[in-house]
């Protein structure tokens, strides 16, 4: 892994950081996307995309992004860089914390490095694909076994609604069956307090891949696990994937095999 690459990365994040704690001191300009209430979309998730991609085009012109707010093209060869400018806009609108900036490089379709940065707890998470995860210094541990009992799962309740309707999922059976359940409303945080060891497992009815392609990288490095849940393969060009995250594989085929009715192949 090129290190110059990865230390351009973690710079221009951490700057696109700076961008938006400033904007916290302003009014921030914010609509609906496609007239949805659920869906905000920001001047900053605009700034930002287009702050990242800006700076990555100009040192390094050959390569090519996922991220958005754009028009995406479905072309994975060479490098690709999958970008959430604001992963957490309710969070970042609402709350003014708990969102991060998600910047995935892939290239030929595999992993290179993710990194997510939470901007207010100025946390960077970052995995190098085959070489470790960390936060900020310090590197994390691999994750121990944790039994189905011992775990929490976060989840948002629209996702619920949709496991629970569309998808059979006993939903229900598996909240009384694990610890707990919490919902962050930001992907990419969910992912990387797996990697902690904070949380255990996150489930989402309707995940792009901008929300899951940098953390994915960071949990894999610490030994856990996520997948498509219906699909044999992982969409990593933007369109919605049923997805789950677990800090190992045995909790992942558990809650499947427990919990998730899969479709007979006839
Ligand atoms: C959303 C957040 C949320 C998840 C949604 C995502 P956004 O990202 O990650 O937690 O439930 O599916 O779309 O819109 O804030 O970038
Ligand atoms: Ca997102
Ligand atoms: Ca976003």
């Amino acid at each position: 892994m090129n290190s110059e690459l990865l230390e351009f990365a973690k710079k221009i994040v951490l700057e696109a950081g700076g961008i938006l704690r400033d904007a916290l001191c302003r009014e921030v300009a914010c609509e609906y996307k496609n007239g949805d209430h659920r869906e905000l979309l920001t001047e900053y998730d605009l700034i930002i995309e287009k702050y990242l991609i800006a700076n990555i085009a100009e040192k390094y012109p050959g390569h090519k992004y996922i991220s958005e707010e754009r028009e995406n093209n479905e072309n994975l060869e060479g490098f690709v860089w999958i970008i959430d400018p604001i992963d957490g806009t309710t969070n970042f609108v609402s709350w003014q914390r708990c969102f991060a900036i998600s910047v995935a490089l892939y290239k030929d379709s595999k992993p290179v490095f993710g990194l997510v940065y939470d901007v207010m707890q100025d946390d960077l998470y970052w995995g190098v694909a085959g070489q470790g995860a960390g936060l900020n210094g310090r590197r994390l541990k691999k994750l121990g076994e944790v039994e189905l009992k011992e775990c929490i799962l976060d989840a948002s309740l629209n996702s619920i609604e949709i496991f629970y309707y569309k998808h059979n999922v006993k939903v229900f059976d598996l909240a009384r069956d694990i610890r707990g359940h919490r919902s962050w409303g930001v992907a990419s945080l969910a992912i990387c307090k797996i990697a902690l060891g904070e949380i255990q497992v996150y489930i989402s009815a309707k995940l792009k891949a901008w929300d899951f392609a940098a953390a994915g990288i960071i949990l894999q490095e610490v030994g856990g696990y996520y997948n498509s849940i219906y699909d044999d393969y992982l969409d990593l060009t933007g369109n919605p994937v049923v997805f789950m995250a677990c800090s190992s594989v045995d909790i992942y085929d558990d809650i499947m095999a427990k919990y998730f009715i899969l479709p007979t192949i006839k």
